[in-house]
């Protein structure tokens, strides 16, 4: 089968597609032929080395198909079950990928393949987040984000949908209609706005009880000057890059400021866990209230296309591969 792997990290270029032996499940494991794949910013931090994995090394997490075989002791699923997952071991990047079996879930018919392979990893993220590590409640105003990107649009229809006022940042003018339609009340510039002082102003100076920071290293301090006292800064990627080291004291100097560097493979380690933040994911996909969009496709092996297109800042929405 035709997988992508990289020998070194680096750039976009160090993805190579090349001829791999098809594996054979073992005990607990699931073999899922690939309809769809899904192409997530983490896969940017394993293929540069920014989160270290052992070379030579397949990449990605996600992707959506078909159940071809499975391994010894598996009785949840059977050949032919249409499947998706979006925290297996990296190598979904490839015709076909191994997964442990507590880390896939079952689609239900309402959900089509490119959905899952662009919402499952997205999706679950924004559950998490608005969900679990700080509850969004109706009425509250909230920061998040990279809005147009693939998780803050997933976001900001859901945060919406609890009946939050959802602000959004983005890196240039053109995704500003995008993240607008997409559940975001007000979307600000980081690159022409003075965006902490419009948050602050929009709360009447109170500022926000939760700031939901993807971007890191550029968007940090602002970050914190964003929040209200006892607010939450959730720090769940670097997109710009990591953050600096800081001292704690300036969390107690910003208003006895919590913090928290949450990642979806933690909050969804348990089988069952998985499974119940897909069942709430797919409940707002099927009621309407969250809609994927795939904005980007790319052919397997154009994966380095892909990872240029989002490092360029020009993608929207979600990014798959297609075998
Ligand atoms: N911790 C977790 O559990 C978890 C799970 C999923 C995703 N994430 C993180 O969430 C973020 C969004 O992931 P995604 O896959 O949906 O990506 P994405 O938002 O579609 O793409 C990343 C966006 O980051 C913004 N950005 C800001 N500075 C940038 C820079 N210097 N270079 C490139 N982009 C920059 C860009 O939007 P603008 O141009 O509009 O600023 C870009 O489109 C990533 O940081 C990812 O690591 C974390």
């Amino acid at each position: 089968m035709k997988a992508i792997r990289i020998l070194k990290n680096g750039g976009p270029e160090v993805l190579t597609l090349q001829d791999v032996e098809l594996p054979s499940p073992g005990p607990g494991q699931v073999l899922v032929r690939a309809a769809a794949i899904g192409v997530n910013f983490i896969d940017t931090y394993h293929r540069s080395g920014l989160y270290k994995l052992p070379l030579p090394t397949g990449l990605g997490t996600e992707a959506a198909g078909t159940v071809e075989a499975v391994g010894e002791g598996v009785s949840t699923f059977k050949p032919g079950d249409r499947v998706a997952y979006c925290t297996a071991a990296v190598g979904a990047y490839a015709e076909a990928h191994l997964v442990d079996a507590g880390k896939l879930v079952k689609l239900p018919d309402s959900v089509g393949f490119d959905t899952a392979a662009a919402g499952m990893l997205k999706g679950l993220t924004a559950q998490y987040l608005l969900k679990q590590t700080f509850a969004v409640q109706p009425g509250q105003t909230i920061v998040f984000h990279s809005a147009a990107g693939g998780v803050g649009l997933i976001a900001g229809q859901w945060a919406k949908h609890l009946g939050a006022t959802v602000i959004g940042t983005v890196g240039s003018d053109d995704k500003i209609a995008l993240a607008e339609a997409n559940g975001y009340d007000q979307v600000l510039n980081l690159n022409q706005d003075d965006w902490v002082a419009k948050v602050r102003e929009a709360t009447g100076g109170k500022g926000v009880p939760v700031v939901y920071d993807s971007v890191g290293k550029d968007t940090w301090d602002g970050s914190l000057d964003c929040l209200a006292p006892r607010g939450m800064m959730v720090s769940f990627g670097n997109s710009s890059g990591a953050v600096p080291p800081f001292s704690p004291a300036i969390l107690s100097q910003k208003g006895s400021l919590y913090l928290t560097r949450p990642t979806l493979f933690a909050y969804a380690a348990a089988p069952d866990a998985l499974q119940a933040m897909a069942d709430d994911l797919f409940a707002v996909i099927a009621s309407g209230a969250v809609k994927i969009a795939v904005n980007q496709r790319f052919a397997l092996a154009d994966a380095r296309k892909a990872h240029e297109a989002l490092h360029s800042r020009k993608t929207t929405g979600a990014t798959i591969l297609v075998p």
